[in-house]
């Protein structure tokens, strides 16, 4: 099945933009989702195809009169279409809810998605009604609503069945509730840190069992609010202390205090 998104914007020469590389290339060019940028001016009202006016009560900036994005919508997501399920119409906005993964997850098993980036002073209120979800990336104000686009459609692409390895998502930050693990890679010792040598020692159940440790130890480290939020009926990975005995594949001992991302418990 394809993923069909729709995004609504004044500047549609923005997508696919950074979507055109890498990952989200691929799922597009594969065929798992459809993206199409619409630009709003095309139900823009009157001879100059406006989208925007002054606030009433006034104040700084325009705001998006309702009507176009109404036509828009109404367009790409007819309602009327009987059979076709209704897109899950989303609107950017800083007060929405908190964009995250959870979230990206639900979304990629929808079938069509319209994005609606308003820009200026943000949307007429009366829009918020024509819409199931409004998002928000984070406690800051941007110039649009693209960018929070992108973010969203970047996440939600790499979550299609046959856009990644299938066990990158499992693994990823977030998938369980905790952050992921510490990554290492060649050389085996940088600034004076050595990988762990559980990491090399080629005991794959102990390497789980390390990563699970790790997993947990960083999420409680940096971001605790994580552990509060996991319902009450989740036990966390079991995080058995390794031997301080074993030695890795290079005979080294565990360096575990050297390492500065990997916590110790
Ligand atoms: C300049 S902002 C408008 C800010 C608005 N006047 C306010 O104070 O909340 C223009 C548009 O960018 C988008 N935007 C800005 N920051 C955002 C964020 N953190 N998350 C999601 N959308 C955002 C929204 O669509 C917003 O309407």
């Amino acid at each position: 099945m394809t993923l069909r998104i729709d995004v609504i914007t004044l500047f549609p020469g923005l997508f696919p933009g950074p979507l055109a590389e890498s990952i989200p290339g691929r799922a597009l060019s594969r065929g798992l989702a459809q993206l199409r940028a619409r630009d709003l001016r095309e139900w823009g009202l009157g001879r100059h195809r406006s989208v925007d006016d002054y606030p009433y009560g006034g104040g700084a900036g325009m705001v998006l009169r309702p009507e176009p994005i109404a036509a828009a919508l109404d367009a790409i997501d007819p309602l009327a279409d009987t059979g076709t399920p209704h897109a899950r119409r989303i609107l950017f906005d800083p007060g929405g809810r908190l964009f995250d993964q959870a979230l990206a997850r639900e979304l990629a098993g929808e079938q069509h998605l319209v994005l609606v980036c308003p820009r200026y002073e943000g949307v007429d209120d009366r829009v918020r009604a024509l819409v199931d979800l409004e998002l928000s990336i984070g406690d800051y104000v941007l110039s649009g609503g693209e960018l929070p686009a992108l973010v969203l459609i970047d996440a939600v692409l790499r979550l299609l069945p046959g856009a990644i390895d299938e066990a990158s998502p499992i693994e990823e930050s977030f998938s369980e509730g905790l952050l992921e693990y510490p990554q290492f890679t060649r050389p085996a010792e940088f600034g004076g840190v050595r990988v762990p040598d559980v990491l090399v020692s080629g005991h794959h159940a102990e390497v789980a069992r390390w990563r699970a440790d790790q997993s947990l130890a960083r999420t409680r480290r940096v971001r605790p609010d994580l552990l509060d939020a996991l319902p009450g009926w989740y036990t966390p990975p079991p995080t058995p202390r390794l031997s301080p005995r074993r030695t890795g594949a290079h005979g080294r001992t565990p360096t575990s205090t050297s390492t500065p991302e990997a916590d110790s418990e």
